[in-house]
């Protein structure tokens, strides 16, 4: 196993950016064979478990998200946006992750952050790569890796990590499907719960980053175990199962955790993986920051109506709070959030 997935090499542009595909060759027919990697995106994702779509968002959709992450941190922190001098501000008082790179631990709900979660592209890549377009959008958490060779200090921890439980993965889903029809959504927070419960029953699924600024290796960042999921059940029953963790930590030592590969991508960029891809970030060691989103489209049938009912009314409820009647809803996104119930006016 472990020479197999040594032996795969993932393409590289001359600038050292990953391989990426347009939103316009998503249109792709799939009829193809594997081999046709250089065209045939769902042939990239099948043989290495992720791809890179570019443009996915514009400058200016990025450029406004990275101002979001600013102002987070300016409401918590002396941090100024356009001095670096103040950057040792980074809020660590229980409402941020700041070992990742988090400033904060809720999910964010800010108006270019709701506006990417619904972005036309990135349902496309989504639904396309799922074969279903009856999807609902996560809300998640953002990271801003600072420049350590600006101040050590700023460094995060290397990690490499599967959001959900392999072993519960590998059984019937009914834990998952408990675990998920037990959600209120009283706490924001467990909308964050939704991301670590997936079971092969409930078929594919999908996690994202979205990359706001270009990325070079040495910036720190996404990093995945290209082609994991090829020897996912076979690497995990010869393990001793565990049930109870919602995610998995690699250790350092670990074969899989040395096989993880820096993902570089252009601003605006998005990799999307399939979720038994094990996968996590390294931390920069240059003089350039690291912005990024993080994302996940479901299938609608995956969650029960009772739930979806909870999910609405407490995203209505924060809408409502953030925007009173203020955002510019389309039809996709009125979807994408769960709110057809609502007679929500939208602008298309
Ligand atoms: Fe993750």
């Amino acid at each position: 196993m472990e020479d197999r997935l040594r032996s795969i090499i993932v393409p590289v542009d001359e600038e050292g950016f990953c391989k990426s595909f347009t939103t316009d060759q998503m249109d792709y027919v799939d009829t193809d064979n594997d081999d046709n990697i250089e065209l045939n995106p769902f042939a990239f994702f099948r043989r290495f478990g992720f791809l890179v779509v570019s443009n996915v968002l514009t400058t200016d959709d990025c450029d406004k998200t990275i101002s979001e992450i600013f102002d987070i941190i300016e409401s918590k922190t002396p941090f100024k946006r356009n001095d670096t001098s103040t950057w040792d501000n980074f809020p660590n008082d229980g409402s941020s992750i700041p070992q990742y790179g988090s400033p904060s631990k809720p999910p964010i709900f800010s108006k270019q952050f709701l506006l990417n979660r619904t972005n036309p592209n990135v349902f496309k890549v989504f639904s396309k790569l799922l074969k279903n377009e009856d999807l609902l959008t996560n809300h998640d958490r953002c990271c801003f890796f600072r420049p350590t060779l600006m101040n050590k200090s700023f460094s995060t921890r290397d990690n490499v990590h599967l959001d959900m439980n392999p072993f519960n993965w590998m059984g019937d889903g009914e834990k998952q499907r408990q675990e998920l029809d037990a959600l209120t959504y009283a706490r924001v927070g467990e909308f964050i719960v939704e991301n670590n419960q997936p079971s092969k029953a409930d078929g594919l699924q999908l996690q994202a980053v979205l990359n706001l600024e270009n990325n070079h290796v040495e910036d720190g960042g996404y990093v995945a175990v290209p082609g994991f999921h090829h020897e996912f059940v076979e690497y995990f029953r010869a393990k001793k199962p565990e049930y109870e963790s919602p995610s998995l930590n690699f250790d350092k030592k670990e074969m899989v955790f040395k096989l993880a590969k820096r993902i570089a991508m252009r601003k605006g960029s998005m990799v999307i993986w399939n979720q038994q891809i094990p996968h996590g970030s390294f931390g920069n060691k240059s003089y350039k920051p690291r912005f990024a989103q993080f994302i996940k489209m479901f299938p609608t049938f995956t969650v029960s109506k009772k739930r979806a009912q909870h999910r609405s009314k407490t995203l209505n409820a924060i809408l409502n709070d953030n925007f009173n009647g203020e955002f510019p809803f389309t039809k996709l996104s009125v979807q994408l959030l769960g709110l057809n119930d609502y007679n929500i006016k939208t602008i298309d």
